[in-house]
């Protein structure tokens, strides 16, 4: 994949004079003991980042850690005192202010946590803002306004002023404002931790909505663990202004990096970060129509198991057999498309574990995964599921339906 953002030993120092500091951070000295000795902060040290086109790139921490600090630093609103911020392989780090301001006005917009509209324009002119700078005309700015306020939901809005709109909505318009310009990249500094969780939630699936038709490059931030996890394709996680971990969450909870990354991820909802693919077997065994009743019983017995997936040639599920049906079919006779059952569940291969919980539980047979061609693709047994929520190893588990 293309890397859209590159970030190189970034380094941010507030105090007088920040470059001093550097060496003895290099030194091992740390952020408590460099405030204390010459009054700098250390907001972020040593940051390297590969960020990758159309990625929604997720930096969590604690309060304090640095995130804000680095996602300024992007837009170059915050500038390094040490370190190479690269946009599609230029180094902003290094512009003067008005190639910034074009990299500002045409690639990136920011969006805020308490939404930073102004309250004396309406919600029309607030999305027209970033249009109405760079000077596209009076009637262009207007309609492309109006396509991103439809776009986030607020039709007939447009002329109301932001006090008018509760939190959930004026945030919209804050995301509206920012598409208005059609940035490739998306900043966003805790957009959506001052709303009520409710709203929270819809926003969250809001913003994935937007991204699967916009495919932009989203930096987001937040100091919530599910709501990293639920975003993120890849997390970074921040502690005293230094980047700990980067990984999928998939790879965040199987391999914590230390203590407080542990302590961060304690109380994930696994279920709503594992899908079927992760929980799920291969299947050692599948038998296709044209085998026979004969090739289904060796396999289930070669392999150990009650029951196998039957497959077309394009590996297609055109049902289950079981031993028992299977053996007493040779014995009458019959064929194997006679005693094949229908009453297969299948999933798909990014379900939520958090889903197949109750289709695992009704089900008689192993759930069949299927790939987005409805290739299957692997099963899943009940105690992979509930495995899956609480083991170290899933995806290793030799278990296997018998
Ligand atoms: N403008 C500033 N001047 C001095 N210190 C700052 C400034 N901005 C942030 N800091 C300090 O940098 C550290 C990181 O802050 P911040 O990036 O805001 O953290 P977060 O966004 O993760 O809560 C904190 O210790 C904070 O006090
Ligand atoms: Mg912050």
């Amino acid at each position: 994949m293309e890397t859209k953002v590159k970030l190189e030993h970034v380094s941010k120092i507030f105090g007088a004079k920040p470059k001093s500091v550097i060496p003895m951070i290099k030194q091992g000295m740390s952020k408590e003991e460099i405030l204390k000795k010459t009054n700098h902060t250390v907001g972020v040290y040593d940051a390297s980042l590969d960020i990758k086109k159309g990625e929604v790139f997720v930096i969590m921490g604690l309060s304090g850690s640095g995130k804000s600090t680095l996602i300024r630093c992007f837009n170059l609103l915050n500038k390094p005192t040490d370190g190479s911020i690269y946009i599609d392989d230029e180094n902003i780090a290094s512009f003067n202010s008005s190639q910034l301001k074009k990299v500002r006005q045409e690639k990136i917009a920011m969006v805020f946590q308490h939404f930073g509209l102004f309250s004396h324009r309406t919600i029309l002119a607030n999305v027209e803002y970033g249009l109405e700078i760079k000077n596209v005309s009076k009637e262009e700015r207007r309609k492309i306004a109006m396509d991103n306020i439809e776009s986030v939901g607020l039709k007939g809005y447009e002329d109301k002023y932001p006090d008018e709109l509760s939190g959930g909505m004026q945030q919209r318009v804050g995301l509206a404002r920012a598409l208005a310009n059609d940035p490739d990249i998306l900043l966003m500094d805790e957009p959506f931790s001052a709303l009520d969780p409710l709203i929270r939630r819809e926003m969250q699936l809001e913003l994935l909505d937007i991204q699967e038709r916009l495919q932009k490059t989203i930096i987001f931030i937040t100091h919530d663990v599910n709501e990293a996890f639920k975003l993120g394709d890849r997390v970074a996680v921040m502690k005293d202004g230094r980047i700990v971990q980067v990984g999928t969450p998939e790879e965040i909870i199987e391999e914590p990096a230390n203590d407080y990354i542990s302590e961060f991820i304690k109380d994930i909802d696994r279920s709503k970060v594992f899908q079927a693919e992760h929980v799920m077997i291969k299947p050692n065994a599948l038998v296709s129509m044209k085998d026979g009743l004969n090739v289904a019983v060796k396999e289930m017995e070669e392999n150990g198991i009650s029951s196998v997936f039957v497959v077309d040639r394009g590996r297609h599920l055109k049902g289950i057999v079981t031993i028992d049906d299977a053996i007493k079919g040779i014995k009458e006779k019959k064929s194997l498309e006679d005693v094949l059952r229908n009453d297969v569940t299948i999933v798909k291969k990014d379900e939520y574990v958090n889903d197949l919980i109750p289709k695992a539980l009704e089900s008689m047979f192993p759930l069949a995964v299927v790939n987005e061609e409805e290739k299957v693709v692997g099963f899943i047994l009940r105690v992979h599921v509930l495995s899956g929520l609480v083991s170290d190893d899933i995806n290793e588990s030799e278990e296997y339906h018998g």
